[in-house]
């Protein structure tokens, strides 16, 4: 129980990168790295008591600084999801970001906060043991305005929850939009599909995107659709159905509107009858992206040598919908110098 400091690796140049150990007194443990304070191991008990690590990621540091499009646990920042042409207007000015995704932004850009070694500010080592890391992103980092200081706290509570508070704070307008992609698999990372895992999403809608991804601006209704999860329904049931929604996305990669308040709410489940466990996702945010590995190439290798598959991860990315700052009808991400940004989403597990 509690907080263990160890080293995990270094980067190309050289910064030596921590891992921090959570551990509950239900024996769940978490490990996150300093190096994008990505999450890189998540183990939770089955249903036979046995501790299986549901989530991907890679054994090296360098395979993290070499990752450019899969974002294993990945902390996302400034910006979270796609912002179309990779442009935005805030305050009349116009800010060109990077193109990284055909002609798009995706997720900050080429040096997302993944990808940044973050610093350790607070580890409280009790029974619900946390740590906080902190980054700061500087003034036109990524091509957004003002400095921002930015905090990501990872907490393991004793009902088996993992919870992710982000607080960050700008001294210029800006837009801020943090989200994590982990992929999580609950008969395990070594499993190499979650096709037969079923989901269930609290929404009645979805924004509708185009070919590229990119949001048309229209909230569409799940009624008599294939995205329609409001009950349980496995992933791969109707995941090559003839909707062109599924087309545009090659699979599921769409945001839900999930959210109409700000407060906590639970958004989305996900279970799997082989290994018994479920994990119950809530969020303060608007938008939840449920995306399910469909870009997973099957070229790099994870965790204990393992291959990942295409389709092998679900992804549940809590954020404001993807491009919402070019979307009027959108609740906007825009933060006023001084104005801070706090959001909670946690991943709850139970047999
Ligand atoms: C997701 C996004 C996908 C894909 C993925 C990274 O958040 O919705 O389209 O880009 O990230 O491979």
């Amino acid at each position: 129980m509690g907080v263990v400091k160890s080293v995990f690796g270094s980067t190309k140049d050289k910064k030596i990168v921590d891992c921090y150990t959570l551990k509950n007194a239900n024996g769940m443990e978490a490990e996150v790295i300093t190096f994008g304070a990505n999450l890189r191991t998540l183990k939770v008990a089955d249903k036979n008591g046995k501790l299986l690590d549901i989530v991907h990621g890679f054994d090296k540091v360098c395979y993290y600084e070499d990752n450019n499009d899969t974002y294993y646990g990945a902390t996302i920042g400034r910006c979270g999801n796609r912002i179309g042409k990779a442009k935005f207007t805030l305050n009349g000015v116009e800010y060109q970001l990077d193109v990284n995704d055909g002609n798009n932004n995706l997720h900050g850009g080429f040096n997302g906060y993944e990808k940044r070694v973050f610093d350790v500010v607070e580890v409280i080592d009790t029974d619900e043991p946390s740590v906080k890391f902190h980054l700061t992103s500087e003034d036109m980092d990524q091509g957004f305005p003002g400095e921002l200081d930015f905090n990501v706290t990872y907490t393991l509570t004793k009902d088996n929850e993992l919870k992710l508070y982000y607080e960050a704070v700008s001294d210029k307008d800006t837009i801020i939009n943090p989200t994590n992609h982990t992929y999580f698999n609950l008969d395990g990372q070594e499993s190499d599909s979650i096709l037969d895992q079923e989901v269930q999403i609290f929404a009645d809608t979805f924004t509708w995107a185009d070919n590229e991804s990119i949001p048309t601006g229209e909230i569409v209704d799940v009624t008599d659709t294939p995205m329609d999860f409001r009950e349980f329904h496995a992933i791969g049931e109707r995941i090559e159905a003839d909707y062109e929604a599924l087309k545009f996305g090659a699979g599921y990669d769409h945001n839900y509107c999930v959210n109409d308040t700000d407060t906590m709410k639970t958004v989305a489940k996900m279970r799997s009858v082989k290994s018994g466990i479920l994990m119950e996702v809530s969020t303060d945010l608007p938008g939840m992206q449920l995306y399910v590995g469909n870009f997973i190439k099957g070229n790099q290798i994870g965790k204990d040598g393992k291959v990942y598959q295409r389709r092998s991860g679900a992804c549940f990315e809590t954020q404001y919908y993807p491009d919402a700052i070019n979307h009027d009808n959108f609740k906007q991400p825009v933060f006023k110098a001084g104005e801070a940004l706090k959001t909670t989403t946690v991943y709850k597990f139970s047999v």
